[in-house]
């Protein structure tokens, strides 16, 4: 069995050789931190210095980086990661996009493929899920997790951990998932990227930890820590977060991974005055391998010698690490992921572009349909399709997606070329950039309004370009950039009907727009297949479904706007009452679009809530049933939502807290009965002690189709 082969292994190993195991260096080709000079790599890991390596990807360059590894003394193979985050050769939809499907069987799909690519690539590991609840859309890695919301975000956590390691680790399908970024990464203070944390354990415990917990109850194989300190302690020397949370309360027998460099970065958090300390505060606190930092490398022989460290320690670290590469199969065959005619075979096969295409057609959430101006009829003579994202392919893929040579030019589908394919020559298309993402210029403004007056419909795509959410890419105002919304305008001013899709990574501000054109999708970015996935929306191929997994604000300044606010003691109960009341004087406090919601091209209507009882003992269940009905003339698929409300508690609750939901298709006129069956999982909270448990009292049930469009009502009472 693999602990006692471990063991074998560690008996053997010297010091330093451990300590090898705990070291990871990037590979040369992709940067996804500051680089520090080391030319010797290849001659530290043939010295049995190096368990690991980022960065290098491809059947043949990691087969070549592992013969080096089995030219050490005890031959022990290399690790291969890579941040592989919303797809690998083919891209997918970033995965706060994803994550606005609801639909879990199609994330863990998207992460099944990604694994499957990278699998045949020669990869072992990628550094995803990022798991991080956010609801800070200045934060630029908001586009990487799955939102603002624990329950949503929980059983996303779960597919994509299942979806990248498959069946079983040890699978040639499969890769080690990572959860990160261990933790509160998401609550960086002003949305400004590697900022401080701050938080009540409350807030950590109810909103920013069950992700995580999710993650480990998935079986990740690793977790990756964070940037930021948490009250003042640097995750990667959080010995509460690390040892007593994940690797005791929880029991996670998986191994930790620094961020880049995190280590080294306690000493300008001023936690720690110089690498020996680091390096002591990180294998103290959990913190198993080093990624970048190099703190392990250079200290850790002293720091035993000198009686700081314990060889049980570094014995438990690299245990970890070891029982990893065994259940990868790796020290059977150390080669075995790095396969050059599977990896021609798996990547960028049509089944995987396919899929990438009906991920990408979930994610779009349609935000406006007035007077059903979408679908659009196949039968119009011409159409004009402007804006400065209108025929851009690199956008599509945004950011964390992999630069392959070529790639750009030949498998991205722009949502010019997207409509050309659908349309093919039955229908004239003009095409204008009228401006650009970012300048002031507005050159291009006549050219746009000519092509807008010589069509029958014009469709606008505007948003970010691909580069502007991502790490790194806080920004403190997430309005449209540039002129693009005056374009908008101008267009608008010819009277020609204009649908707008918004792309972009994160909730973007777009007040005029969303007030003044008749439709409007949110196409985030959607990856390799974008144009192909938006074109059979727009024409009706597709009836969107998707529902916004964050709230969309109206001004930076409600930042955090987030739908699960604890109950005040001076309520505003609509936009007017505002005198001595919790609101702004000059600004609603409800978001521009709210957490949950999403149109279609049909209606639905939620009828017939019964309830099996109203007052239930927390040993036992209740079940809400409803009535769900398609009342429109298209087939469409519709997320009912059961949001609960604990009315009086030793400790203030959310308004509402999402607690389960059921995505179902419907033909027209078509009915189906739904039902939530409601226990004590999810009316416990923790209570005024911080215990988690129930207590007795009033609980609103509340059912509709987004967090502020409730549609059915009822209460009952938890007796013990
Ligand atoms: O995985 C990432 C992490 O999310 C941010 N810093 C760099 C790591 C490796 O690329």
């Amino acid at each position: 069995n693999v602990d006692v082969k471990v063991k074998t292994l560690l008996a053997k190993m010297t010091l330093e050789e451990k300590i090898g195991q705990l070291n990871q260096y990037t590979g040369d080709n992709d940067a996804t931190g500051p680089v520090s000079k080391n030319n010797n790599k290849l001659e530290q890991i043939k010295q049995g210095k190096v368990g690991s390596m980022l960065n290098v990807r491809g059947a043949k360059d990691t087969r070549q980086i592992q013969e080096a590894a089995m030219q050490s003394r005890l031959k022990i193979p290399l690790l291969f990661g890579q941040d592989v985050i919303h797809g690998y050769r083919v891209t997918f939809p970033v995965p706060l996009a994803e994550a606005a499907s609801w639909d879990l069987g199609a994330i863990e799909l998207s992460a099944r493929i990604a694994a499957k690519e990278a699998a045949a690539s020669g990869l072992h590991w990628t550094f995803a899920p990022m798991v991080d609840i956010a609801r800070d859309p200045r934060w630029g890695r908001v586009m990487e997790g799955a939102g603002e919301d624990p329950y949503l975000g929980s059983l996303i956590a779960k597919a994509r951990v299942h979806g990248f390691q498959g069946k079983s680790l040890g699978d040639l399908d499969a890769i080690m998932a990572c959860a990160k970024h261990f933790a509160a990464y998401g609550a960086a203070i002003a949305g400004r990227d590697y900022n401080s944390v701050d938080m009540s354990d409350r807030l950590l415990w109810e909103v920013y930890l069950p992700p995580f917990k999710a993650a480990v109850d998935a079986g990740a194989a690793t977790f990756m820590n964070s940037f930021n300190d948490l009250n003042g302690i640097p995750a990667t020397g959080n010995s509460y977060l690390q040892r007593d949370i994940l690797k005791g309360k929880w029991g996670f027998t998986g191994f930790v991974v620094s961020d880049w460099g995190s280590i080294g970065e306690m000493i300008a958090h001023g936690y720690v005055k110089d690498s020996y300390d680091a390096a002591n505060a990180a294998i103290t606190a959990g913190s198993d391998m080093d990624m970048e930092s190099r703190a392990y490398i250079g200290n850790l022989q002293q720091l035993v010698k000198d009686g700081k460290v314990s060889v049980k320690l570094i014995d438990d670290a690299v245990s970890r690490i070891l029982r990893k590469k065994f259940e990868l199969g790796l020290f059977d065959d150390p080669y075995r992921f790095s396969n050059e005619e599977r990896e021609k075979s798996v990547l960028n096969s049509a089944e995987n572009k396919q899929a990438a295409k009906e991920v990408a057609e979930k994610s779009i959430v349609l935000l406006k349909n007035d007077k059903q101006l979408l679908p659009l009829s196949k039968n119009v003579k011409s159409i004009a399709v402007i804006g400065p994202l209108a025929k851009s392919k690199k956008d599509m893929k945004g950011f964390w997606s992999i630069d392959w040579a070529g790639a750009d030019e030949n498998d991205l589908v722009s949502l010019y070329d997207g409509i050309q394919h659908k349309l093919g020559n039955n229908t004239k298309l003009l095409y204008a950039r009228g401006c650009a993402i970012q300048d002031s210029s507005r050159a291009g403004f006549d050219e746009a309004v000519k092509a807008a007056k010589d069509a029958d419909v014009v469709i606008m795509a505007i948003g970010e370009a691909g580069d502007m959410s991502g790490e790194a890419k806080s920004r403190s105002n997430i309005h449209i950039p540039g002129v693009q919304e005056e374009l908008v305008k101008a267009i608008q001013a010819t009277g020609k009907p204009v649908v707008v899709l918004v792309m972009g990574g994160r909730p973007l501000i777009f007040n005029s727009t969303a007030d003044n054109v008749p439709a409007i999708l949110y196409t985030w970015w959607l990856g390799s297949e974008a144009g192909n996935a938006i074109a059979d929306v727009l024409f009706g191929d597709y009836n969107p479904a998707g529902k916004l997994p964050i709230s969309f604000p109206r001004s930076e300044g409600q930042i955090p706007v987030f739908y699960a606010q604890k109950s005040t003691g001076r309520p505003s109960v609509n936009d007017k009452d505002i005198i001595y009341k919790s609101a702004y004087l000059d600004l609603p406090n409800s978001p521009r679009f709210a957490f949950g919601y999403g149109l279609s091209y049909t209606t639905f209507k939620y009828s017939d809530l019964k309830l099996s009882k109203t007052k239930l003992k927390n040993t036992e269940t209740l079940t809400a049933t409803f009535t769900l009905t398609n009342t429109g003339k298209y087939a469409g698929e519709e997320v009912a939502q059961l949001y609960l409300h604990d009315v009086v508690a030793s400790a203030v609750r959310p308004v509402k807290e999402l607690k389960d939901f059921k995505k179902v298709m419907l033909k027209p006129g078509e009915s189906v009965t739904i039902s939530f069956v409601i226990g004590k999982d999810k009316l416990s909270f923790y209570n005024s002690k911080m215990v988690w448990t129930t207590e007795p009292g009033k609980f609103e049930l509340m059912i509709g189709s987004a967090s502020d469009d409730v549609r059915l009502k009822s209460d009952f009472e938890l007796v013990d």
